[in-house]
């Protein structure tokens, strides 16, 4: 089957994550030590390194990933063994103008943020669909310890959440994942500290503008990125 026709069984949102994906895998060069994040987006540039076949480790952000990047052939080790990164590529659920992200949709921001902390250059791979004014519509992962969800929930609510909600599947860590709706999020910075001061919270899925290098976004007009100047 040609590109042109599996493209036509696609949506234009898919086609651009392709596109957003595999642009990342261009700052991946042979010696580097590589985050590798997970979701639909970061697939294509797991999928792209793996095509290159480049002379690289890597360490991943879930199971998910874990078992594409092995399956394609790349070195994936823990990140205990890895130590430190030279880069870290990974998707965002919303990106806001100061490059504060929104993640956890695929419930893996616990491990994205440990992998991403290990690293001084973030790149973030995104349609356009998930470029926001401010955070806040997605909602706001949390993987939650099951010990208390109830306190959490109600600590959560305290902090303005007009809704929190659990899914029905665990993070790979074993841990509640949950949703809190805390509407538009005027200052993210100041929630995620407050969120990771909540005892029960084992992570939040807010990480700020900081961490973020570079955003690369696709769309109907090709690939872009957003570089971040204020780091
Ligand atoms: C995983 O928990 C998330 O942080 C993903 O990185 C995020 O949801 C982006 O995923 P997609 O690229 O599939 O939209």
């Amino acid at each position: 089957m040609s590109t042109e026709q599996s493209n036509a069984d696609r949506s234009p949102q898919d086609i651009a994550k392709e596109a957003a994906g595999r642009h990342a895998a261009s700052y991946v060069t042979d010696g580097m030590r590589v985050g590798l994040g997970t979701g639909s987006t970061v697939h294509w540039t797991i999928i792209e390194l793996g095509e290159r076949a480049l002379d690289i480790v890597c360490t991943s952000t879930s199971v998910q990933t874990h078992e594409l990047a092995t399956s394609l052939g790349l070195k994936v080790i823990s990140p205990d063994e890895i130590g430190a990164l030279d880069i870290a590529i990974d998707g965002a659920d919303e990106v806001d103008p100061a490059f504060n992200l929104t993640k956890g949709g695929g419930a893996a921001h616990t491990r994205e943020k440990i992998v991403a902390s290990m690293s001084p250059r973030f790149i973030i791979v995104v349609d356009e669909s998930k470029l926001v004014p401010a955070l806040g519509p997605f909602g706001t992962p949390l993987e939650v310890l099951d010990f208390a969800p109830g306190v959490v929930t109600t600590a959560v609510e305290a902090l303005g959440a007009s809704a929190v909600t659990t899914r029905d599947r665990r993070s790979d860590n074993g841990n509640l994942i949950m949703d809190a709706q805390f509407g538009t999020i005027a200052d993210p910075v100041a929630l995620g500290i407050a969120l990771a001061n909540t005892p029960g919270i084992v992570e939040h899925g807010i990480f700020p503008g900081s961490m973020v290098e570079r955003v690369v976004i696709a769309g109907l007009d090709g690939v872009r990125e957003l570089v971040n100047d204020q780091r």
